[in-house]
């Protein structure tokens, strides 16, 4: 079996610590690696925009001595003829020895790895889950907190579609003593599967629509961007944009220890103002993630991180996923899999939940 790496939920807190473990090392001496990945190559599958994910992999990769190839933009290569998921990542992943997948649908990156010859590594499948992002950040709070246990941990912006904050509740919900502080408004809440998860991990949250109030209750503050690009209409978009807006004056309310992280791109949920902060961590959260890219990488070429099968559950044709923004609705020739929890089913692409 190779090492696809679609939820890290998949593999266990161990190989997550081993792969922060050796992106540390590689921070402290990136010279030992520097010839690691001689005589690889790395295929880049970008359908969406993206500048940290895609760079950082790609510098990854040439600091390890390796080679790339892909593209950044679909309309460039053959997808804009209509070949579709399928094909590209059959052709792509026979060129290639380890494969990483943007795309805009949920599910999307499970969906090719059905198909590829070589490890497919999720760089963000639309709303739904973002996983390195997530390496990245547990990197920079092992770094820069000293731990990843006894967290209290707010999270503020658009949790409804912000992977970084799905992948990263999932994660922090596997560590000790963790209690997450959750700031957006009532239309743009965390999803009931990702409370579920918390939930059943023993873990607590509490939902809040005031970023004032939380302030000096947090270890860390993770902003997130509201996702114009995942709404149905400009409307919706603008009546959410500017509801929350971190600045120097909330700042002051904060511990002298808490730290601010976000994922980026920033749009005006952080003033510039906070950037001279020594507590906001943004930009040196995104250098850490190209380290422990490179730890990533080198996992899965060389050891081949044990991924469960990727499909586990039962195959119901007459069932259709109920989430418009699932892969399984533009590639149709996928099997329609869902797992059974209680009187509902969870469909196995995007994670979402319906009546059977
Ligand atoms: N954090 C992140 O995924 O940034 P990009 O969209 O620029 O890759």
């Amino acid at each position: 079996m190779t090492g696809h790496v679609i939820d890290l939920n998949d593999v266990t807190v161990s190989q997550w610590n081993a792969i922060l473990k050796l992106a540390h090392d590689i921070k402290e001496a990136p010279m030992v690696y520097a010839g690691a990945c001689r005589g690889k190559i790395m295929g880049t599958l970008f359908y969406e925009p993206s500048t940290r994910t895609q760079m950082s992999f790609q510098t990854a990769m040439l600091r390890l001595g390796g080679g790339i190839i892909g593209f950044d933009n679909p309309s460039t290569s053959s997808v804009s003829k209509g070949e579709n998921l399928k094909d590209t990542t059959k052709i792509v992943s026979g060129y290639s020895d380890i494969l990483v997948m943007r795309h805009p649908l949920e599910g999307a990156s499970k969906a090719a790895a059905l198909t590829a010859d070589c490890p497919v590594i999720n760089a963000g499948d639309g709303g739904h889950l973002h996983p390195t992002q997530t390496l990245t950040d547990l990197l920079t709070l092992r770094e820069e907190k000293g731990r990843l246990e006894g967290l209290t941990v707010g999270f503020c912006g658009d949790l409804k579609n912000g992977r970084t904050v799905h992948s990263l509740l999932k994660a922090l919900s596997c560590y000790p003593d963790n209690k997450f502080i959750l700031v957006s408004t009532d239309e743009l809440r965390v999803p009931g599967y990702i409370k579920d998860y918390i939930s059943a991990s023993g873990k607590t949250y509490e939902e809040y629509s005031s970023l004032e109030e939380v302030m000096p209750k947090l270890d860390v503050l993770y902003m997130t961007r509201i996702q114009q690009e995942r709404f149905a209409s400009r409307e919706e978009y603008e009546a959410q944009k500017n509801v929350f807006r971190l600045d120097a004056k909330k700042m002051k309310l904060a511990s002298k220890d808490l730290i601010v992280l976000h994922p980026l791109p920033r749009v005006d949920e952080i003033a510039v103002e906070v950037d001279d902060d020594p507590r906001a961590l943004y930009f040196k959260q995104a250098n850490y993630g190209m380290y422990v890219r490179m730890a990533l990488i080198l996992s899965v070429l060389n050891y081949k991180l044990e991924s469960q099968p990727l499909l586990r559950g039962e195959i119901i044709n007459d069932a259709t996923c109920t989430n418009p923004k699932c892969i399984c609705h533009t590639e149709k020739y996928l099997p329609h899999s869902f797992r059974r929890a209680g009187d509902v089913i969870v469909c196995e692409y995007c994670d979402g939940r319906q009546l059977l």
